[in-house]
């Protein structure tokens, strides 16, 4: 049972390309995720798990403490998930390292290895504009710089390390730990300055997350005084954007009222409309005691619910227990459980992951008749543009305006009808 229709998630991609290319900057404007929580609750776990790849410092005491910026970067078209774990994703790995379109985007990367994402993007797509332009002789993509079937097709890079590529996912959690250490010191220390990284994967959708350092109470080792408050307020930089979706992460064995996640996300969004209630280490409760009043909302309000998870204990980790045994496990949890038997279906990683899917599909849905103007007023703009130059270029003025139309036309119609036509994702 994935309940994900792979479909919707390639439009996704395609009408992000789409925008991309014609109005040039992220109009899709896609939520960005937050993490949050008291130390150790599991927020860095459950960030990894959605992603699907084990590559942060995770563990008990403070680890997280300079805020990590992961910024997911689609390198195909033909990659239709978002996240990992709602699907089978190596057929579509294979297909887009077969997929000879992939190579124009992989090239564009590789020529962008210092820039940032938005001057990627923007390289993209005037790149783009030069091709579809028959006016304009441009031979530089044509050729490729490395054969396509010898490139990994997933790699990590930092901001403050340009050019160099991550393929082995070891070494990003190792880079994380030497970067937090030179910023932030060896003792506990914690820094605002947020760590770059960018995964590069054809199984990824271009989407923001955003891992934070855990809310602490006492000083302890290099922390100042004043540490509670620093972090409280480094927090709430990032989830008070209007448009971000908070994870907040509360573990199961700890009462409810005491989270901080839930205290701080009610302070930006006190109409709980954009926080996700995570509620980890369901295995660590005591016996004879289970979080189903939380669960099905009776204890706290939130418009898209409380998600149970069960994420790897520090004994996994020591043990480098996989991320697929993890789920597993997760999955016979709940399935075994005789309280959580009931409502497995809307428990666990598995259901968080189609939960965000669900999130960014209504918003991308919201923002289809504002870029539909945006692509109007270019076109109007375009036109005026091309009457001050006289009547001389007319292939390019139809074949511009044509293109855009039909592209968004499109796009707009197959992902409206795709999500139209498509039930499973009700979680309310
Ligand atoms: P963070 O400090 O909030 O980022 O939390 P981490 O992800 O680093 O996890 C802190 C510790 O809790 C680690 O030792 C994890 O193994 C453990 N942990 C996290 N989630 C769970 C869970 O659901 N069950 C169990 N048993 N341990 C967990
Ligand atoms: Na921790
Ligand atoms: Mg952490």
């Amino acid at each position: 049972m994935s309940g994900f229709d792979s479909r919707i998630l390639d439009v996704i991609n395609k009408l992000q390309d789409l925008v991309y290319n014609t109005i040039g900057n992220d109009s899709l404007d896609l939520p960005q995720i937050s993490v949050i929580g008291s130390q150790s609750s599991g927020k860095s776990s459950v960030l990894e798990n959605v992603v699907g790849k084990d590559f942060l410092p995770r563990g008990t005491g403070i680890v997280t403490r300079r805020p990590l910026i992961l910024q997911l970067v689609n390198i195909s078209e033909d990659s239709p998930l978002i996240f990992k774990n709602t699907g089978d994703v190596s057929k579509n790995s294979l297909a887009s390292i077969n997929n000879p379109n992939a190579t124009n985007n992989i090239n564009n990367i590789n020529m962008a290895n210092s820039m940032t994402l938005d001057q990627h993007l923007r390289q993209y797509a005037s790149n783009q504009t030069l091709n579809n332009n028959p006016n304009i002789n441009n031979n530089n993509n044509n050729q490729p710089l490395v054969n396509k079937f010898t490139l990994p097709n997933e790699w990590g890079e930092f901001l403050h390390l340009p050019g160099k590529r991550f393929y082995n996912f070891e070494d990003i959690k190792l880079e994380i730990e030497n970067e937090t250490s030179r910023i932030a010191g060896k003792n506990k220390g914690i820094n605002r300055i947020p760590i770059n990284l960018k995964i590069y994967s054809p199984n990824v959708l271009n989407l923001t997350l955003v891992d934070l350092p855990g809310i602490t109470k006492v000083p302890i080792g290099d922390q100042p005084t004043d540490i509670e408050k620093q972090i409280r307020n480094l927090i709430l930089e990032y989830i008070s954007k209007p448009n971000s979706i908070i994870l907040a992460v509360s573990p199961a064995n700890v009462d409810l009222v005491n989270s901080e996640a839930l205290k701080l996300a009610r302070q930006v969004d006190p109409l709980g409309k954009r926080t996700i209630g995570v509620l980890s280490k369901l295995d660590l409760m005591d016996h004879g005691t289970n979080a189903l009043d939380i669960l099905s909302g009776r204890v706290y309000p939130l418009k898209l619910g409380f998600i149970g998870v069960v994420n790897r204990s520090q004994q996994d980790i020591m043990q480098n227990k996989s991320l697929e045994d993890s789920l597993r496990d997760e999955d016979d949890f709940f399935l075994s459980h005789p309280v959580y038997k009931n409502i497995h279906n809307k428990c666990g990683t598995k259901f968080l992951s189609k939960t965000l899917n669900h999130i960014l599909m209504n918003h991308i849905r919201e923002r289809l008749p504002d870029i539909k103007a945006k692509l109007n007023t270019l076109m109007g703009q375009t036109e005026q543009e091309l009457l001050s130059y006289g009547d001389s270029n007319l292939y390019s003025k139809e074949n511009r305006e044509n293109l855009i139309l039909s592209l968004m036309t499109k796009f707009a119609t197959s992902f409206i009808s795709s999500i139209d036509g498509n039930n499973t994702f009700d979680i309310s």
